[in-house]
């Protein structure tokens, strides 16, 4: 693990990054959204290394990420004015488009598609990695595959220890929570995975946005969701989580009630509703953030999911709060980390 000093391509530790990369090693960096694992996204067989690190089948496909805009038209086989327009909008930053690839571009790193992810991410280390590495980076999150994406350095030695050469700590993620991903392949654009960028922030761009069901319900048998790693297990703690909606009063009793019986409960809950929460001197309290902040809640989101899995728990119970601008996101993670357990009292 190295820090990475100025942000810079010149920078000693960059450049033994790009080396790295370009001789078809991985490497894990910091962006503004989580940490990505970096491989030559042109080399099919750094591709097959990012899936073998990760645990992740192989039919899950990687994101393309570049540091600047120039390097687009020879990924793809159009580069369309919507795109343009959008990487106008949002880039650098957490935004990922979906666009019909280019033959440059290996199946090994599309999961097989015919289409190719791409982001120009805004976090100045990434940045300098990407220009030393010179070369476009496939980068899932850093994690191993099911796990809460890592959000600092720790978190990916955590899961990456001994199975990549080098991970770089650029501190604490931004943003916390993955990028928006909009697929420009299809007639409609259609929102594949919420982030920073929400519905309506594309639909200033775009006009009329279109939404994946699956992000919505759980899938039918025999059902493909479009965006693959939609369909796997996902930042799931290995204590079960339950995610209950409703009004404040009557959950706080609800999950009080519920921690009373004797299983070790903790309880992820709002700064404000803390207090509510006092009778239950046995439940782990857990504070989320303030409701009035939903930027920090997402900051903090993977990190707290991560650390469930240290403290010896029976059952957790986390607040919904589908409110504030990174609601939609924050929510759409929270449901996937409880596999589908949500109730409304
Ligand atoms: O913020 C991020 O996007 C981070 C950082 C490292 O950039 N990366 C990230 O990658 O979250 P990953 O692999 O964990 O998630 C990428 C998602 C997966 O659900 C994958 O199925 C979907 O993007 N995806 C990638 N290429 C696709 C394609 N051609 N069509 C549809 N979905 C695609
Ligand atoms: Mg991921």
């Amino acid at each position: 693990m190295k820090r990475i000093g100025a942000a810079e391509p010149k920078d000693p530790v960059l450049q033994e990054a790009g080396a790295l990369i370009r001789r078809g090693e991985l490497v894990a960096f910091p962006t503004e959204t989580v940490y990505g694992l970096g491989g030559n996204g042109l080399n099919p067989e750094a591709a097959r290394k990012i899936y073998e690190a990760k645990g992740r089948p192989s039919d899950n496909p990687l994101i393309l990420h570049v540091a600047e805009e120039a390097q687009i038209p020879e990924l793809v086989r159009e580069y369309p004015p919507r795109a343009r327009a959008l990487a106008q909008a949002f880039w650098p930053g957490p935004l990922t488009m979906i666009l019909p690839k280019s033959s440059r571009v290996p199946r090994e790193s599309t999961g097989g598609l015919d289409t190719v992810a791409l982001r120009m991410p805004s976090h100045e280390g990434a940045r300098a990695f990407l220009k030393a590495a010179a070369l476009p980076v496939a980068a899932p999150s850093a994690n191993r595959s099911g796990r809460p994406s890592p959000t600092e350095a720790a978190a990916v030695w955590e899961d990456m220890q001994g199975r990549i050469p080098l991970i770089l700590d650029g501190g604490p993620c931004e943003i916390g929570l993955e990028s928006t991903i909009v697929d420009l392949s299809v007639p409609v654009p259609t929102l594949l995975r919420p982030g920073f960028y929400g519905l309506k922030a594309l639909e200033e761009v775009l006009g009329l946005v279109a939404v994946d069901p699956a992000l919505f319900r759980e899938l039918e048998e025999g059902e493909a969701p479009k965006a693959p790693g939609m369909k796997y297990r996902h930042y799931a703690p290995q204590v079960p989580l339950t995610l209950v909606e409703g009004q404040d009063a009557p959950r706080a009793a609800y999950i009080m009630g519920q921690a009373a019986a004797g299983p070790r409960t903790a309880a992820l809950v709002h700064q404000e509703n803390l207090s509510l929460y006092r009778e239950a001197p046995q439940l782990l309290l857990i504070p989320l953030g303030s409701r009035s902040d939903s930027r920090e809640t997402a900051r903090r989101l993977f990190s707290l999911l991560r650390s469930l899995d240290k403290l010896a728990l029976d059952q957790v119970f986390c607040e919904s709060f589908p409110e504030g601008e990174l609601g939609e996101a924050v929510m759409n993670r929270l449901s996937r980390a409880a596999g589908g357990r949500i109730i409304n009292i």
